[in-house]
């Protein structure tokens, strides 16, 4: 249910007849593909497709018969850096880029709300996929009066290219943040969190102030295209993940040809709280040697010993696999609440207990070799 809606876009592709043509100028229209509609499997009777000077044919496709094909990305000049862009943009003179769309991502079960934000840069604020943007929310510091609001970090939903695959924008997805009262514990609705809040709220046109981008350790390796990655995500921690599966298994990057292993854990609440559970699902059918996706519905699925069902259960489930995995190099990546830390180390030292191993002198090693991520807040 999550996340089914259909974006009201209009939608155009031509196809050329003559087949000689190089494939790269059949990829060099741009598709308006969002991710929804790329996602939905649906039946696209394209006719009367002879507005541009290229398009002859008239072309009746399904997505289905189409499923595999990937989305053109421009330019290609944001694979040039060694390096990944860091902090383009500094706390004290941010730049000030626009909301293009805000999009509620969850059903009208999942408790709390997420939504998925698309803003606009214009291509001046670039970035490598599992960085972070900051975000300056408008109004006072109540703790220092007269000085702009603190910085709050959202990690990058899209691929370098964004959801536009033009290089201009940026997604974040964003929890409503929540005050519990002091006294009763209780959810307090009338207060929420000062930057989730105004992002969530925000409509398209709206200003807003961006920094970064940062972050360096949840950067996709790319040294091998044929490695493993497995990813572990509870909530919004989903974020980064999105933006290296559309790399893979979404875009078409001249360079970048993945032909290894993604493994994607995800905790959420319920169905209804699941993130991009269409595109996810839709890679499963499309690679399924190439991808797995476990997901962890901590309210409607239980753990073997009866309680919550959370994804270092799952994790649990699948360990010797995962060992194996990790054994052989493959980068392990955790990216959410802070809470899922002590749970996921507990299970994975009891793991390495049982097959006689030390977790300790393991965990040194992953994350000597670099194969050990770790973002939580
Ligand atoms: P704030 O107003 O800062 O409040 C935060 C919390 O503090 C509230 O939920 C509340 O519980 C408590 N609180 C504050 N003041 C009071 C008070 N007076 N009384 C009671 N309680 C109070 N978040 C995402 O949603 N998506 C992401 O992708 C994401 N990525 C991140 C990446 C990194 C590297 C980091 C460090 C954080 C990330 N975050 C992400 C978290 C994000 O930066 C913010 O912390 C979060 O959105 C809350 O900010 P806020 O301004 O809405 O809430
Ligand atoms: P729960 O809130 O049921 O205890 P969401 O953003 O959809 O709420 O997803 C966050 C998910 O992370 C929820 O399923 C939440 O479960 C789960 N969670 C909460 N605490 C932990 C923890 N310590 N370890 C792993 N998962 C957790």
């Amino acid at each position: 249910m999550a996340h089914s809606a259909l974006y009201q876009v209009p939608f155009a592709m031509y196809v050329n007849s003559d087949s000689s043509l190089p494939r790269s100028m059949f990829e060099g229209y741009h598709v308006p593909f969002h991710d929804k509609l790329w996602a939905s499997g649906l039946s696209l009777e394209l006719k009367n497709a002879n507005s541009g000077p290229r398009s002859r044919s008239i072309v009746c496709m399904s997505v289905q018969q189409a499923s595999k094909s990937r989305v053109a990305v421009s330019p290609f000049s944001l694979e040039d850096a060694k390096e990944p862009p860091m902090h383009v943009y500094k706390n004290k003179a941010p730049y000030t880029a626009t909301i293009v769309s805000v999009e509620r991502l969850v059903g009208p079960n999942a408790p709390g709300e997420t939504c998925h934000i698309v803003i606009d840069h214009g291509g001046n604020v670039p970035y490598w996929e599992g960085q972070s943007y900051g975000v300056i929310p408008p109004g006072e510091n109540p703790k220092k009066p007269g000085s702009p609001q603190n910085v709050r970090l959202y990690s990058i939903a899209s691929t370098r290219y964004g959801d536009s695959f033009d290089g201009k924008t940026a997604s974040l997805c964003v929890r409503r943040a929540v005050y519990y009262d002091s006294e009763t514990g209780l959810e307090d609705p009338s207060k929420q969190g000062v930057c989730s809040n105004f992002l969530c709220n925000s409509k398209p046109g709206d200003k807003i102030l961006v920094t970064g981008p940062s972050g360096k350790i949840m950067l996709l390796p790319e040294d091998n295209p044929n490695g493993t990655h497995i990813m572990v995500a509870t909530g919004t921690g989903v974020a980064p993940y999105r933006g290296y599966l559309r790399r893979m298994f979404m875009e078409s990057v001249p360079t970048y040809k993945f032909g290894g292993l993604a493994w994607l854990f995800l905790g959420v609440a319920n169905t209804d709280s699941l993130l991009y559970d269409d595109e996810f699902s839709k890679y499963l059918q499309d690679y399924p040697d190439n991808f797995r996706y476990d997901r962890a519905l901590s309210r409607e699925q239980k753990n073997r010993k009866g309680g919550k069902m959370y994804v270092q259960d799952k994790i649990e489930e699948y360990s010797d696999e995962i060992f194996k995995l990790l054994d052989g190099g493959a980068h392990i990546y955790f990216c959410g609440l802070k809470g899922m830390m002590p749970g996921i180390q507990d299970t994975l030292k009891r793991v390495a207990e049982q097959k006689g191993e030390s977790w300790e002198e393991k965990l040194s090693q992953l994350k000597k070799n670099k194969q050990w991520h770790v973002e939580v807040y």
